[in-house]
């Protein structure tokens, strides 16, 4: 079912963006036109991603360095302290939606 997230003129205003529904936290991204929503949970250790660093369709995790493909939330680089690697699992992705410049969220 689709929920309401935010507007989306504010989002394109700040590019990225945490919400919560239903009691998950989920980031937004304004990226080419589309909006993405994924886990805002990082699959390392759960820190929020919404100061990590977007870039060529990722996101980059402050804590640690993993690194999300904003798409699918697919892991791309697992978390790492200096050349130690430790598990990270993948983020939820969820379908967003774009009514009477509303954004909606298929939670
Ligand atoms: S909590 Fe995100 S990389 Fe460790």
């Amino acid at each position: 079912m689709f929920e309401y997230a935010m507007e989306f003129d504010d989002l394109v205003k700040e590019f990225k963006k945490r919400v919560v529904i239903h009691d998950k936290a989920i980031l937004l991204i304004y990226l080419a036109d589309h909006v993405y929503a994924l886990d805002d949970k990082c699959g390392h250790m759960g820190a929020s991603l919404v100061k990590g660093t977007v870039k060529d369709h990722t996101v980059e995790c402050k804590s640690h360095h993993a690194v999300y493909q904003v798409e699918d939330g697919k892991v791309l680089e697992k978390a790492h302290v200096g050349f130690v690697k430790m598990p990270t699992k993948s983020l939820d992705t969820y379908e967003t939606e774009i009514k009477d410049q509303k954004i909606y969220v298929k939670v």
